[in-house]
């Protein structure tokens, strides 16, 4: 958001879902953090709705317990005040009319607080059985229509189907009853400050762009690896994987990021049609293809970060037998005239090494090596590093002269650290989508089409896995670098993974 970002207009935030992990966690911090930087509209009314009975006062506890434990710097009394007064509580669930009934009046009876303003924002923090019924009930109950002057969105959170067909059937339901442009998908990864960056940097600076394409890049590596294991969400994970929970959406949108032209201008339209294009230029894995190009694997017991971590299977709410794969790898092309014949890699997993998310840029080594005792193979390749988290900048490796009377080459790196330019203050990552939202600005949220574009992606996959049923599954020790068939598959491309670790670091 800019510096000097101007307040929404005057309106209503409703959050289903009120008692869950995510409003806890990340909006009620969000909120707080919006209302510090004074970008929330001072004529605001908060609405919680949840199952449990509980009155506005114990909500507004609830709201003010979370926030101290989430918060990592000391909360200001005076703005978590502000965000409190204004926080109201609805018991109900979510299939029941009447919850919407209730709805209507309190916002009714509030109206005055809002300057009279009819706008309001549904925050969908709910599980996803619960997307179209939520949708369906708000449309039946008169609460999505939107009047001239005054505007009704819906923030819908991940996970958006479970496959292509189930994404495109909800997409269709939702669609019923709504228009597109009240709709607001997130993918929490686009919240994220590294992430907008890819844009500004490519587009942001002339010297990138002249060499982002197929003459002068040998392939790129996106990489997001996590040391977290299934913890607690074993029932949620052991249905889902890796590959649905990860890329159709947030490694789909780091590729689009890398890989998309140059929009006409920052329109949410003109941005998501150029995202959505690259993503459907992708080319489609035929089932042979799947096992050439695919590999996955589940965690075995190991050590992360030096702490003990139980093998996958042994995790709470999760089989047995489980074949749910906790790691996959995969190499993508993309058909189009800037990319033809570059290969996109992508890995992402549970349990690693070490916590990293980076999109990796190699480039093509220089044609010839300037000394007749350095064969080119020595030359150090230039990779320009994206760090999206817990590292955040950039770095591009270059060939360098060692000094002495010998001629040597050596690698060495350029380094940007946000942290030494840019002083941030505590974020989640929501702040911007909810501010976005209330401005209604959908540059950083999925449409539709994008959606389903990412499912298209994955979708071969999942039906080569279904009909293996998980046969052969490598099992990585946790704390590893994943399965060694995911070194394979670059192997046989004469490439190899940039380490997850650092050289030299213990991690197991
Ligand atoms: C979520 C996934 O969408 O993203 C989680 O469901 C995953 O399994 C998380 O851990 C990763 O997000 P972040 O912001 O920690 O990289």
């Amino acid at each position: 958001m800019p510096e000097t970002a101007p307040p929404p207009d005057p309106c209503a935030l409703v959050i289903f879902g009120a008692a869950g992990d995510l409003t806890k966690r990340l909006l009620v911090p969000a909120l707080y953090h919006l209302r510090q930087a004074k970008l929330l509209p001072s004529e605001l009314t908060l609405i919680g709705i949840a199952r449990q009975e509980m009155t506005t006062e114990a909500f507004r506890a609830e709201f003010g317990a979370a926030l101290r434990q989430f918060e990592t710097v000391a909360v200001d009394q005076n703005d978590w005040q502000w965000v409190a007064d204004r926080a109201h509580y609805l018991a109900g669930t979510f299939e029941d009319p009447d919850t919407y009934a209730k709805l209507e009046q309190l916002l009714a009876r509030t109206q005055a607080q809002r300057a009279g303003s009819r706008n309001c924002l549904f925050y969908l923090a709910t599980p996803p059985q619960a997307f179209a019924v939520v949708v369906h009930r708000l449309s039946e109950a008169g609460l999505t229509h939107e009047e001239p002057g005054s505007w009704r969105r819906i923030i819908i959170e991940k996970p958006f189907g479970t496959d292509l067909a189930s994404a495109q059937a909800l997409n269709r339901d939702i669609l019923s009853v709504l228009a597109e442009t009240q709709v607001y998908r997130i993918d929490h990864y686009l919240g994220k400050e590294t992430v907008q960056n890819i844009m500004v940097f490519r587009f942001g600076n002339g010297i990138f762009e002249p060499l982002w394409d197929r003459d002068h890049i040998d392939h790129v590596q996106i990489t997001v690896a996590e040391t977290v294991g299934v913890e607690a969400r074993g029932r949620f994970y052991d249905q889902t994987g890796a590959l649905r929970d990860m890329v159709p959406n947030h490694l789909c949108q780091l590729l689009a990021l890398t890989a998309m032209e140059p929009p006409t201008c920052f329109g949410a339209d003109d941005v998501r049609t150029e995202k959505t294009k690259v993503l459907d230029a992708l080319h489609r894995l035929r089932p042979q293809d799947v096992a050439t190009s695919v590999v996955r694997g589940q965690y075995g017991a190991g050590l992360v970060n030096g702490a003990k971590i139980e093998a996958y299977r042994q995790s709470s709410n999760v089989a047995p037998d489980s074949a749910t794969a906790t790691y996959v790898a995969l190499k993508l092309t993309i058909d189009n005239w800037r990319w033809a014949g570059v290969p996109f890699y992508l890995r992402t997993g549970k349990a690693l090494a070490k916590r990293r998310t980076e999109v990796a840029i190699q480039f093509k080594r220089a044609p010839l090596a300037l000394f007749r005792d350095t064969p080119v193979e020595r030359l150090i390749p230039n990779d320009l590093v994206l760090h999206i988290q817990p590292e955040e900048g950039a770095t591009l490796q270059f060939s360098a002269k060692v000094p002495g009377p010998v001629v040597r080459i050596g690698g060495v790196e350029m380094k940007f650290h946000y942290e030494d330019y840019f002083k941030a203050a505590p974020s989640t990552g929501y702040e911007t989508l909810i501010y976005d939202c209330m401005l209604g600005d959908a540059t950083l949220f999925q449409r539709a089409d994008t959606i389903e574009a990412g499912w298209r992606v994955v979708q071969p996959i999942l039906d080569a896995w279904q009909q293996d049923g998980g046969a052969d599954l490598p099992i990585y020790r946790a704390g590893t670098e994943g399965p060694k068939e995911a070194e394979a598959l670059l192997a046989r491309d004469h490439r190899h993974w940039r380490p997850i670790a650092d050289p030299g670091e213990v991690t197991s």
